[in-house]
């Protein structure tokens, strides 16, 4: 059973992409709560799962929702990028899912500091073991480093101006809850709620979750050599929430289409990547930024 409330992103479309009907190995690299997996362990009797995430409270309950399965799959508690190091034989492989960010279940334990809405201790770590957290970032990268990170990775236009008010507050009182951060955000960008607009704070926390977690580092790398590893056929399915997640993507997948450099190793099955329908979007509003690509194994 799926989750109550959760709603996995694409569904169809995943599912199509990875072909998930053939008879083999798929892996889950982001596995969450299952979404996805669940419907290819029960849509396909000859399907067997690997799945990996570095959030082991997702896992716990993963265990449960995949229990009538359990024959059929191996979960670990790992970090997608660390795969091609582990002792597995690829050669059964026919498909690798990454939904890459969030899930409902991380988004809405406020806990977890990963939301703005909800008051939480500033954490945002998707894997518990991480020393990192995002009340370290505050609190302690220079005014250039955390104007450079609210730039880079938020692309926020009052980045100087919020790591300068952010270095000298905390001088005074430390930021510790997700509502302390978010009301200096709102202060220094001078937020009044309009409709289509993005929340400010919306831009920092994702910042501050991609450094947190290291989001970007090492994803087209491992695309690639996963794409090495893979036999002809396997088909790789990535769902990205961000320009920059999707650009790290859409460059490899390139890369692996061949070129100046050398041979193609995969054939391109998106040229443009498949968005969420309106249907999709109304039902499920997180859905609305979600990007997919997908490549094939030649
Ligand atoms: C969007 S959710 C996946 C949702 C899932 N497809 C479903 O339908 O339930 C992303 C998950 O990936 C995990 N994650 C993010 N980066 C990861 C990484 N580098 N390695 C392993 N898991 C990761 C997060 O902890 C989160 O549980």
């Amino acid at each position: 059973m799926i989750e109550r409330g959760h709603v996995p992103v694409l569904l169809n479309e995943v599912l199509e992409h990875l072909d998930s009907a053939r008879e083999g190995t798929y892996i889950d690299g982001t596995i969450g709560l299952a979404g996805h997996a669940v419907e290819i362990l029960k849509r396909n009797p000859r399907a067997a799962l690997i799945g990996l995430d570095v959030d082991e409270l997702a896992l716990d309950r993963v265990k449960e929702t995949l229990k009538p399965y359990a024959d059929r799959v191996r979960l670990y508690q790992a970090d997608f990028r660390y795969l091609p190091d582990l002792d597995f034989d690829f050669s059964e492989v026919r498909g690798l899912l990454l939904d890459l960010g969030l899930s409902s279940f991380q988004l809405d334990s406020p806990e977890r500091g990963f939301s703005f809405n909800q008051e939480g201790p500033l954490d945002m770590r998707m894997d518990l073991r991480n020393k990192t957290t995002a009340f370290k970032i505050v609190d302690s990268y220079s005014e250039p480093k955390l104007a450079h990170l609210f730039q880079e990775y938020g692309e926020l236009r009052q980045a100087k101006r919020l790591a300068r008010e952010i270095v000298a507050r905390r001088k005074v009182r430390k930021f510790e809850t997700t509502v302390d951060l978010r009301q200096v955000i709102e202060q220094v960008c001078h937020w009044i709620p309009q409709k289509g607009k993005v929340h400010p704070a919306a831009k920092v926390f994702q910042a501050l979750r991609i450094e947190v977690n290291q989001e970007l580092r090492g994803l087209g790398e491992f695309l690639e050599t996963m794409a090495a590893r893979v036999p002809a056929g396997a088909r790789f399915v990535v769902i990205s929430f961000h320009s920059l997640e999707d650009r790290i993507v859409k460059r490899t997948f390139a890369r692996l289409g061949g070129g100046a450099e050398a041979p193609a190793l995969m054939r391109l099955l998106t040229r443009k990547p498949v968005r969420p329908t309106d249907e999709e979007i109304i039902a499920n509003s997180r859905s609305k930024p979600a990007k997919l690509r997908a490549a094939e194994k030649i």
